[in-house]
């Protein structure tokens, strides 16, 4: 994940906190959602509604949009933090169904618009800390993961849940040619008490919008704001409930480094970097970068500490 270390990003390249504001006070209306799920995302963006707002986001200042959506990882479209915005664009991203299978009852195959007309979408602002020690702050609209498995009916064996990235290396440059960062699909995984958490959700856009840019995993991708970002799988196809703990693309690359738990701990550090502090993505750059505490749990510890009551953290990483 880290393989360098990233570039800052240019105060040119930010919107001023005024006009992200300005905006969101002149989003109206929460008409025509299901309408807009269908539109490209092209023209999604010049429509945005407003969404309930949700008791578990935080107040802190948002990111700005434009670095929130111009600094990513999204390793299908190459590794450098600026491959995302510049080549996600080509992803196809309607039509688009999510397959749900394993140990239900209802195994289903569900368009992304039977998805958005069955769930009620809301603003959950998160931060969202990365396992290479920066951070951000970011106004998701999504639903709670929950909503969509208990439609499924996990059967009582079900211990786990495991998610799949699509492959399309015809739209995804960094599945073509012969340096493949990732093995893919991506994979990614959470305990199935994790997985149903109030906090866990799945976002279909950002800022006020319905639709996620294609940079940041459209349509559909997944939010665990309690830990590292990698395991917030992006562009979702395939869920599936299984009993075993599933193996998730990172612990495949480097198991030593990257545990299935990836809980955000600035007690457990990465063997080849602290996670006691991080940088937020917008407070100063270079030599000015600020540094600040990191947060167990990310800060969500109330929430979900008792989910590990009793779990050795550092053995569990
Ligand atoms: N999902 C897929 N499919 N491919 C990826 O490369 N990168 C992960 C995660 N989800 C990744 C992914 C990592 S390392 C992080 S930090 C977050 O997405 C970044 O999300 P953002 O770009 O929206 O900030």
């Amino acid at each position: 994940m880290l393989i360098r270390r990233p570039p800052d990003i240019p105060p040119s390249e930010i919107t001023p906190r005024s006009v992200y504001l300005c905006r969101r006070e002149l989003l109206t209306g929460a008409a025509g959602l299901a309408a807009l799920a269908a539109l490209p995302n092209s023209l999604a963006r010049a429509a945005p509604a407003a969404f309930p707002k949700s008791p578990f986001s935080t107040d802190e200042t948002a990111t700005r949009r434009k670095d929130a959506t111009s600094y990513n990882n999204f390793y299908e479209f190459g590794t450098d933090k600026a491959d995302p915005a510049a080549k996600a664009g080509a992803l196809t991203t309607h039509p688009w169904s999510v397959t749900i299978d394993g140990l239900v009852a209802k195994p289903q195959t569900l368009a992304l618009e039977d998805i958005v007309a069955s769930v009620t979408l809301e603003e959950r602002i998160y931060r969202l800390r990365c396992v290479e020690g920066w951070s951000m702050v970011i106004p998701w609209i999504g639903f709670a993961l929950a909503d969509l498995l208990k439609r499924a009916e996990p059967l009582g064996s079900a211990r786990f849940v495991a998610f799949e990235t699509l492959v399309r290396p015809e739209e995804m440059p960094g599945q073509r040619g012969l340096f493949q960062p990732l093995p893919w699909p991506y994979r990614e995984g959470l305990r199935l008490d994790e997985a149903m958490h109030p906090l866990t959700i799945l976002a279909t856009g950002l800022y006020g919008e319905s639709q996620l840019p294609s940079q940041n995993g459209a349509p559909l991708r997944l939010v665990v704001p309690w830990k590292y970002g990698f395991k917030s799988i992006k562009s979702i196809v395939r869920i599936s409930l299984v009993e075993a703990q599933p193996e998730t693309t990172w612990q495949a690359l480097a198991a030593d480094e990257y545990g299935f738990y990836s809980n955000v701990n600035p007690e457990v550090d990465h063997p080849r970097w602290s996670q006691a502090t991080e940088r937020r993505i917008g407070e100063g750059s270079g030599l000015f970068a600020k540094r600040r505490p990191t947060l167990k749990f990310n800060g969500y510890g109330d929430q979900v500490a008792e989910l590990y009551a009793g779990m050795d953290l550092r053995a569990n990483y």
